[in-house]
């Protein structure tokens, strides 16, 4: 959907407030790379690992009706799906009827949700609480749908939306800005809903002069997102709006039983942030059943391995399996699709109208052993260890040091591959065990082995070998435990390295896809910054974090004994002014360093003791030289140890 807003927002009352509320006493002039001694990744809400369910968007877009719903819920437990994990039942757009001017009480569409009509109430006293008592009836959790601002997507973006919101213009106010408390208590108090998309639409598609506003049809709402611009988006707006919402569930479910999903496209630089307040956050616009735009969607998380964590998750959007490109047509590129989700974290959410379930679509959605990489509780995004733009491969450990393996080819055409030990972090001269997960066949090799990949192919496997760091882990293995809580990113730039596919939206008009999707830069594993091999002084390391000068990362330790990594700064550095200092803190008390580390210069080894710490930081300084453009660093094969 083609979104652009016009002109820098003036702040409104209520966004102003919430803004003033946000900066913290005592915060001004805090130097953010100074230690915490705390993980600063969210942590509150249900997401240990990430979720699984259903939604009903993609299977109906906003035609959506009770027994629709309920027909989905059904079959997720009489197939046996609800119990390989998919619990959650999303209601998405279109339930809305009005919010009413009376008490600013919102009223859900009866004709199409029957069970809603209160029994000897009015018209318009409604309740999801029956439907939501089903669903915990059958086992299930259920989810709702609302927007940050007046309006929501489809009252904006689609021309022919069915199940709009009705009555005045107030009416149609329906949502949250200005109701965040009322609406929060209705739907996790009242209602009984265990989880809550926030979509941003209504803060980013009303400005004043937009025509839904110029005809009377909305009231205006200053933009405060611009997907174009991250320079004409007000990203300390946008995010204390949503921390308004974080602060309100926290309120109606002290247990924090819930979970927030956070729906702004990627924009907004919601990257930097997202992992701190939502418990899954989208990194794209939205998935359409084409290879091309699945491609575009998988390319807007796969990169930010860091960037998840157990309790806060890069959403890729919803599965598209069983439709288009992904129908029972096309087997190759529905299993490539649901295996590459299940390898990034990605929520793992049905799109797919259930009632017409089919035992070859069961196959996929079912694959237990593919599951169970996705909710692997050590909650580490797979980290790509070959990149290009045919083929990629996939490595993510999991808690018990084995390893999901995912050989992707993009490509049209067949291509063949050999995939190294060294690419697993094996040892190469030991056997290696590869496990088939759609097959269960077994391939045992030393070294390396060769595989060719059918078009649009993705190979996976479980792997077990020789681990090639015998007394501990690679920090490039466990992105989930390291939160790079400061990036480093001054300049907010687009990622250019994108799939650029033909969107539903915009069809070829205009003059093609250009980057977006603020998020170029910052920590990767195993690649320097802008994606480059790591490499100091002319050494290349295949195993590191790749950070920029002035950034801090937390890093959960449990129960290591020493931290060691040889630092240096990145040759990719392009301005090599000044030098660089390495520290590495336990529970926030200064533990080692190393100073006036220059352009060219063979890494350091830096190494600490953190027996008994629990949160260790690495903080990489700029010291002297221009802070405008910081250098990329490498803490080169950073490691924990027993
Ligand atoms: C946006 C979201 C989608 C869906 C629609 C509903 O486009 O990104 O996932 O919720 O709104 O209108």
């Amino acid at each position: 959907m083609p979104r652009s807003g016009r002109r820098r927002a003036p702040l409104m009352p209520l966004v102003a407030a919430l803004l003033a509320q946000a900066a913290l006493p005592g915060m001004a002039g805090a130097d953010p790379l100074d230690p915490g001694g705390r993980w600063t990744a969210n942590a509150r809400g249900q997401a240990p690992v990430p979720p699984m369910g259903w939604n009903s968007w993609n299977a109906f877009n906003s035609d959506i009706d009770e027994a629709k719903i309920l027909g989905s819920a059904q079959t997720l437990v009489s197939s046996g799906l609800a119990k390989a994990g998919y619990t959650r039942v999303n209601i998405d757009d279109g339930w809305w009827l009005k919010r009413r001017t009376r008490d600013g009480r919102l009223v859900i569409r009866t004709a199409q949700f029957p069970s809603a009509r209160v029994a000897g109430g009015q018209a318009d006293d409604t309740s999801f609480r029956p439907l939501t008592d089903r669903l915990h009836a059958m086992g299930l959790k259920a989810g709702i749908y609302s927007d940050m601002g007046r309006n929501s997507c489809g009252q904006i973006y689609t021309a022919d939306f069915k199940n709009q919101p009705e009555g005045s213009v107030a009416e149609r106010e329906i949502g949250l800005y200005g109701h965040v408390d009322q609406d929060i208590r209705l739907f996790f108090k009242e209602w009984g809903f265990d989880l809550i998309k926030v979509d941003g639409c209504g803060i980013r598609g009303l400005p004043a002069d937009s025509p839904r506003v110029r005809s009377g049809l909305y009231r205006a709402f200053p933009s405060l997102i611009d997907m174009q611009s991250i320079g004409r988006t007000d990203v300390a707006a946008v995010r204390a709006l949503y921390t308004s919402v974080a602060d309100a569930l926290e309120r109606e479910r002290p247990g924090g039983d819930y979970l927030l999903s956070l729906c702004l496209w990627g924009s907004a630089d919601v990257r930097a942030w997202g992992k701190d307040l939502g418990n899954i956050s989208r990194t794209s616009d939205d998935i359409t059943p084409h290879w091309g735009r699945m491609l575009t969607n998988f390319d807007t998380a796969a990169r930010r391995e860091l960037y998840a964590h157990p309790g806060s998750w890069n959403d890729a959007d919803m599965l598209f399996v069983g439709q288009g490109d992904f129908d029972e047509a096309h087997p190759t590129e529905a299993r490539s699709h649901f295996a590459l989700w299940a390898m990034i974290n990605s929520p793992l959410v049905i799109g797919y109208d259930l009632r017409k379930l089919t035992p070859g679509l069961r196959a996929i959605f079912g694959n237990t052993d593919i599951i169970a990489l996705n909710q692997d509780p050590a909650g580490n995004q797979a980290v790509i260890a070959y990149d290009s733009d045919d083929v990629q491969f996939l490595v993510k450990t999991l808690a018990d040091g084995t390893k999901g393996v995912a050989l992707f080819n993009r490509s049209a055409v067949p291509a063949a591959v050999t995939l190294n030990a060294g690419q697993l972090k094996f040892r190469d001269d030991a056997a290696i065990t590869l496990t088939d997960l759609w097959t269960r066949a077994t391939t045992r090799f030393t070294g390396k082995q060769d595989f060719t990949l059918a078009p649009h192919q993705t190979l996976i496997f479980r792997a077990s070998g020789a681990r090639r760091l015998a007394d501990g882990l690679f920090l490039s293995e466990q992105p989930g435990r390291v939160n790079p809580a400061v990036d480093g990113v001054v300049a907010r730039r687009p990622d250019p390295t994108i799939h650029h596919s033909v969107t539903a939206w915009s069809g070829t008009r205009g003059a093609g896809e250009h980057v977006q999707y603020s998020g170029w830069g910052g920590s990767r594993a195993d690649r320097a910054v802008f994606g480059q091999v790591l490499r100091v002084g002319g050494t290349d390391y295949d195993t590191g974090l790749g950070v920029l000068a002035g950034s801090r990362l937390e890093v959960r330790n449990t129960g290591f004994r020493r931290f060691a990594a040889e630092v240096g700064m990145d040759d990719a550095a392009a301005q090599a002014r000044g030098t660089l200092r390495f520290e590495i803190y336990g529970d926030g008390k200064l533990l080692a360093s190393t100073d006036g580390v220059a352009f060219d210069r063979a890494a350091r080894p830096l190494t600490a003791d953190v027996a008994g710490v629990r949160i260790i930081e690495l903080v990489t300084r700029a010291t002297g030289g221009s802070t405008d453009d910081p250098a990329p660093a490498v803490w080169a094969n950073a490691r924990l140890l027993r």
